[in-house]
Parts: C-alpha cells; sequence; structure tokens
C-alpha cells in the first residue's frame, strides 16, 4: 500500500479547499463562534478542523472510504488484518475487545494487573473473570505480569475459559511472555486478547519489545496517545486469524462508542502511521539512544536507581520497554510522589506514574538532547535537595493483594450498598473499585472480600498523597460495600 498517502489528512485539506457554509454540527461552525479568549488559547487551527465525520471529512455515504482507507493502511503499517480507529480511547477498545470475545456468564481468564477499562468491561457485560495472578516481587513492591504457566494452570481448571486478556506493556514498561500465552490459548482454540495500550510504537522498531501481533494475539489494543503521536483518547484496535468475529468486534465497538467521532483524533492517527512508516525506525532509535543515555546518567545520581536488568531476571518480566525509565527513590529517602511533585513545582518537569518509591519517566520519539537534559538536570537538582521524610505507606504482603472474590464485579456493582468507615469494611465485600492512579490497576474490585492490609495500603497510601480518584470517598476514610443480608 501507498503509506505516503493520509486520507484523513488529504480529507481535511479537501475540505477546507472546499469553503463550505455549513448548517450542521458542530455548533461553532469551524471556530467561526468561538469565544476570542477561547480561540486565544486554542489555537484557531483546532476549531477550523473540527468538523463532522460523515457529512464533513467524508460524504454522508462515506463514499470517499476515507477512515477505511486509514484503517486499511493503519494494518498495512503494522502486519494486522484490520484496525479499527476509536475516539474514546483504550478504555473502549478493550471492552469491544472483550464483547466480541465472550457473552453474559462465559468465563474469561484475565491477568489480575488489568487496567480498570477491564473492570468496566466486566461489571457491563457479566463475563465472569477468573484472576490470573501477577508474579509479585517482594523486594521491589512490584508486580510483574503473569506468566504462560500461570495461563496454563487457569485454563487446566477452568477448561470452560473462552478466552484469556492479559496486560503489556504495564505501565511500568514490563511485558508478559505474549508469545508463551498466545500458546496457550490457541493449543485450545482460544483467543487471546493483549491490552498493549502503553505500546502503540512497538511495531516500529526491532529493538523494543515483540508486539502482541508478532507474538500471536488475536486482538490488540493500542493508544496512541500514550507512545505516539495521536491525541488523547486515540486508540486502536487490531485484529488478526479466524478466532474473533472482525463484525461483532466493530458491531461491539459501536455499541460502546460515540456517535460524534472527533475528526481530529482521526487525523492525528492517521499521520502517525505514516510517519512511523517512513522514520519511525530512525526516530525511535533516536529515543531509545537518548533513554539509554539518559538511564545510566540518573542511575549514576546519588539515591536513585534505574532499574533494568532486575525486572527481565528469571521469574520477572519477560521484556522491557526501555523507553519507560524507572526510577527507584527509596535510597534517597524519598517518595515517588514527593519526586514528582518537587519536579513539577520546581522545575516543570511532568513524569508519567508514581509511587511510594518510584517515578517514570517516559521517553518517546518526541524526545531530542535538550529534554533528555532537561530531565537529568532536573533529577540532579532534586538528588541535592533536602525534602521531609516521607509518610510511610504500610505496603501489602502479596496475600493482602490476592483477595478473594465471592461475587462477580456486575453482582457487586448493581447490589445493594453502603458506605461504612474503611477500618470496618474489612471482611465485607467491595462494591466499588479503589484504584491508585496512575497506573490506573485497581487494587481493590466489586466483588472483592475487603483485608485489613489493603484497607492500611490505601489509607496510608492517601496519606502519603497517592491518588485514588476512582471511589466514591477518594480519601478512603469510607468504602462503599455490598449490604449485608
Ligand atoms: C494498561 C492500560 N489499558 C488501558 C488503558 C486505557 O487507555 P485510554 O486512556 O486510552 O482509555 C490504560 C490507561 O492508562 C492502561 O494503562
Amino acid at each position: 500500500m501507498n503509506h505516503d498517502e493520509s486520507p484523513v489528512l488529504d480529507a481535511l485539506a479537501a475540505y477546507h479547499r472546499q469553503d463550505y457554509a455549513n448548517f450542521c454540527p458542530p455548533g461553532h461552525k469551524q471556530g467561526r463562534g468561538a469565544d476570542r479568549p477561547v480561540l486565544e488559547v486554542l489555537g484557531a487551527d483546532v476549531f477550523r478542523s473540527d468538523l463532522l465525520a460523515t457529512g464533513g471529512m467524508d460524504d454522508r455515504l462515506s463514499r470517499g472510504k476515507v477512515l477505511e482507507r486509514a484503517q486499511e493502511l493503519m494494518a498495512d503499517a503494522v502486519g494486522a488484518e484490520q484496525a479499527f480507529f476509536s475516539t474514546c480511547g483504550s478504555s473502549l477498545s478493550v471492552k469491544s475487545a472483550m464483547m466480541a470475545v465472550a457473552a453474559p456468564d462465559d468465563v474469561m481468564l484475565i491477568g489480575r494487573d488489568a487496567h480498570k477499562s477491564v473492570i468496566a468491561g466486566l461489571t457491563l457485560t457479566g463475563i465472569r473473570p477468573v484472576w490470573v495472578r501477577p508474579r509479585w516481587d517482594a523486594e521491589l513492591h512490584l508486580a510483574h505480569p503473569p506468566s504462560p504457566h500461570a495461563f496454563e494452570q487457569a485454563f487446566e481448571e477452568h477448561p470452560d475459559a473462552v478466552g484469556a486478556l492479559v496486560t503489556s506493556p504495564s505501565p511500568y514498561g514490563t511485558c508478559s511472555d505474549l508469545q508463551g500465552i498466545a500458546e496457550v490459548c490457541h493449543r485450545r482454540g482460544k483467543p487471546l486478547i493483549v491490552d498493549e495500550a502503553w505500546g502503540a510504537h512497538l511495531p516500529f522498531h526491532d529493538d523494543l519489545p515483540t508486539w502482541a501481533m508478532d507474538a500471536g494475539a488475536d486482538v490488540c489494543v493500542v493508544s496512541i496517545h500514550k507512545m505516539g503521536a495521536g491525541f488523547e483518547q486515540g486508540s486502536v484496535f487490531h485484529l488478526q486469524g479466524g478466532l474473533v468475529d472482525p463484525v461483532r468486534l466493530k458491531q461491539s465497538a459501536d455499541l460502546l462508542s460515540t456517535t460524534s467521532p472527533n475528526v481530529l483524533f482521526f487525523a492525528a492517527m492517521d499521520g502517525w502511521r505514516r510517519q512511523m512508516v517512513r522514520n519511525g525506525t530512525e526516530l525511535l532509535g533516536t529515543a531509545l539512544r537518548l533513554a539509554r543515555s539518559a538511564r545510566a546518567e540518573i542511575d549514576g545520581l546519588p539515591g536513585l536507581n534505574v532499574l533494568e536488568e532486575r525486572l527481565v531476571a528469571k521469574e520477572a518480566s519477560h521484556d522491557l520497554d526501555r523507553l519507560q525509565i524507572m526510577i527507584d527513590t527509596l535510597d534517597a529517602g524519598i517518595s515517588g510522589y514527593q519526586a514528582s511533585d518537587w519536579l513539577r513545582a520546581e522545575r516543570a518537569i511532568n513524569v508519567g506514574l508514581s509511587d511510594h518509591r518510584r517515578i517514570i519517566a517516559q521517553f518517546t520519539f518526541a524526545d531530542d538532547e535538550k529534554s533528555a537534559d532537561r530531565l537529568v538536570t532536573g533529577l540532579r537538582d532534586l538528588t541535592r535537595t533536602s525534602l521531609p521524610t516521607p509518610r510511610s505507606v504500610v505496603l501489602p504482603r502479596p496475600e493482602d493483594l490476592e483477595l478473594e472474590s465471592v461475587m462477580s464485579p456486575r453482582e457487586a456493582f448493581f447490589a445493594a450498598q453502603e458506605a461504612v468507615p474503611s477500618g470496618d469494611a474489612v471482611g465485607r465485600t467491595a462494591a466499588e473499585q479503589l484504584t491508585p492512579y496512575p497506573p490506573g490497576i485497581p487494587a481493590i474490585l466489586p466483588g472483592e472480600r475487603i483485608t485489613a492490609g489493603v484497607v492500611d495500603y490505601l489509607r496510608t497510601g492517601v496519606a502519603a498523597t497517592m491518588a485514588v480518584p476512582d471511589a466514591a470517598d477518594p480519601s478512603v476514610r469510607t468504602i462503599r460495600v455490598v449490604r449485608a443480608g
């Protein structure tokens, strides 16, 4: 296929040449009605290219096949059979993939390190999860993705499971053995869904971890906005093989999606595909080189340890996206939350993820020597600053994280519920999910029996500035539980 083409961008350029008079949404009419102060901040071009997808970018019947061709080019670029664009994030794509594979009450094997959108998928559909446990590194207090062996065992115990879902890379950049898990699934004729929200760039450079379609996944979901050049919310799900029906997949996405997709999102994703096909190897090669040298420099700073080989050791993760630089702040005597806040307040540097003892600095194809240097300098300054002793977080033991499921997430979500002081929630069944964010992996799911360990972890975490934004009470003073009797 001709990857110099960009159907969406070409259609937008053609649209602008026509100088249409619009008597249809959007109401701002390409910015004419937008308030000046709004235009001053956002710029007129954002409004100018905000059009209807059908009856704007393309005609009423989409006869120009603009989106269709852009999706075909995307699939071709990454070696998938089909690609579908979503403007509702991987949060929508993940749910669509689940609905394409399983029906209400079907059992699906799911890595417990799943993102909260997977829990939303379970709640909406009534699919029954069998949780496959990640491997816990007690020293680093970090979960590594579950192994193929863990999925094998789960299939043996639940031969009726209709498929499996695994998250890789994790928000920490650690990766599963996707090939091994795909083999486990395919030996039984079951599909594998990979939530590869953090891996949009993987197909475009050989030194990055294997991307899910190459490893044999049936459906994989990527957020183009996380590691690529999409606008926030731009996501693609890819399909290959005969185990998942493309019509069901598309219709599932259609059920969940907006009827007013943002054309700007399509345009950015289409442009990113062209950019990656043309220059991806070079751009990502530069990013990898920058990240490698930043890793070494940061690791040389007093108190900061960059984790790398340790993460991909035996019984740990299968691979690592080295563009995600995981910096352990423990020896500096500060928490990741403090480091993140200080960098933002004092050096205007934002990092991706922070927890009680780590921050993640994410490199992408957009970085250069200057931005890399700014990060290293900011971190050096941080190590020369004296910050108060962090509030300690009571870290859960592995067994505290393995909460017993006593109801499905859907049953618990729709059950009669009440808010109780979090101390009294111990032993009760959670009716809501409590998710430290980032990374967005729920510590408690609806339907799980709450333990004292996990409550202590969340309460002390919040006191140390951990964010639990989706809880009804983000302070975690109270927790919603299923009403007794
Ligand atoms: C592993 C994982 N899956 C899915 C998502 C949802 O992606 P989006 O923000 O594009 O909806 C995220 C977002 O952080 C994520 O980390």
